[in-house]
């Protein structure tokens, strides 16, 4: 006998924000950290491929998953300690990103709030290190703790063995979520007690402005990056998307100053590194594909950058798109985009 929280040829089309159509062999929703045990250790599901699922916002199903969709779902968030630089706080793998943010907010501890309405799970925010408005995940991070699923023991990681990059880290690199070898359980940030507002970003310092905010207060910092971002990003319980749908390209300084000479309008981000990080956004819209379908998909007119599912797209619909986009950007400008999300 399956555990009781077992479902089988389960869908998943409620559990990706891209709504693709797609079943479950097995799929455990896990409320209780025992219940994770009991599902790895059970002999029937033994030997099974396992894929560790949280919002399903940064995902494409490409189609049916033969094996177990483990979807974590554990709930919890409490200040776990406090020195005088800092507060300590954590929270469950299964807490929703932005309700997290906005507690925090609430309870006097700042930190995250360009991180605003990033929708997904707050397990699911180191994988890919959500970033947004001048601030990445990794910079608040303190350590991760997850579970070994081949051997059910616990591990924790500290920010520095995280190897976090711009959307990666060392989950991402190493594919945890597709080999299914570890899950993440809870995220313990480090929130400084010396906050200043963030606003290195444009759009923001307009948007403050609209506020008649001239030293934001966290909430504010909050509100108007929500308003940003309700503006340009399609909500996905509206019109189905995973967020930004490619990563902005990281290029050389050669060819991102051939790029300019021949587009001067060419947003250009130099990096740390001394590369510099191109809007693929923009290289979309240039490209023609703002606003553009094909098929029952297309490239939000808002932001080039989303995929969003137009009604009853299908995991084909979506490489199809992508396949042109890509081909489009690097027959234009030399530039080769890479996908955001996972492809399961
Ligand atoms: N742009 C265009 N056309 C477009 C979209 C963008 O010309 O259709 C131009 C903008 O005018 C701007 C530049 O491209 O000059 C950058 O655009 P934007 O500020 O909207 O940010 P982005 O680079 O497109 C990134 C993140 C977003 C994040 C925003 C704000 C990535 C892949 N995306 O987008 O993250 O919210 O910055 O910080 O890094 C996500 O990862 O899902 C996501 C939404």
């Amino acid at each position: 006998m399956l555990p009781e929280i077992i479902q089988t040829a389960a869908d998943l089309s409620a559990l990706n924000t891209l709504a693709l159509p797609a079943r479950a062999e097995f799929l455990a929703t896990i409320h209780q950290y025992d219940q994770l045990l009991e599902v790895i250790r059970h002999p029937d599901l033994a030997g099974r491929r396992r894929f560790v699922l949280g919002g399903g916002s940064n995902l494409v199903l490409t189609g049916d998953f033969s094996g177990l969709v483990i979807q974590m779902a554990l709930k919890g968030r409490e200040l776990v300690s406090e020195d005088e630089q800092a507060w300590y706080v954590a929270a469950n793998a299964g807490e929703n990103w932005h309700e997290f943010v906005q507690w925090t907010l609430a309870q006097g501890w700042p930190g995250l709030e360009n991180l605003s309405l990033i929708p997904g799970t707050v397990g699911a925010a180191p994988i890919q290190n959500i970033g947004a408005y001048g601030l990445e995940v990794s910079e608040l991070l303190d350590h991760v703790e997850a579970v070994d699923l081949q051997v059910g023991r616990r591990i924790r990681f500290d920010n520095k063995d995280c190897v976090f990059d711009y959307r990666s880290s060392l989950f991402k690199q190493e594919n945890w979520h597709l080999s299914g070898r570890y899950a993440i359980t809870r995220v313990i940030f480090r929130l400084p007690k010396l906050w200043r507002a963030r606003t290195g970003y444009g759009e923001v310092v307009t948007e403050l402005a609209k506020l008649g905010a001239r030293n934001p207060t966290p909430q504010q910092m909050s509100q108007a990056i929500c308003a940003i971002r309700e503006r340009k990003l399609p909500d996905p319980s509206q019109i189905p998307n995973a967020g930004s749908f490619f990563q902005n390209p990281v290029v050389s300084q050669e060819l991102a100053e051939a790029l300019a000479s021949a587009h001067p309008q060419l947003p250009r981000y130099p990096q740390p590194n001394g590369r510099i990080k191109l809007a693929a956004g923009w290289l979309i819209e240039q490209a023609g594909w703002k606003g553009r379908n094909l098929g029952p998909v297309g490239m939000y007119e808002q932001q080039a950058l989303v995929l969003v599912n137009r009604g009853g797209a299908k995991s084909r619909d979506v490489q199809a798109l992508t396949r042109a986009v890509r081909e489009a950007v690097l027959a234009r400008f030399g530039v080769n985009l890479q996908p955001e999300p996972v492809f399961l």
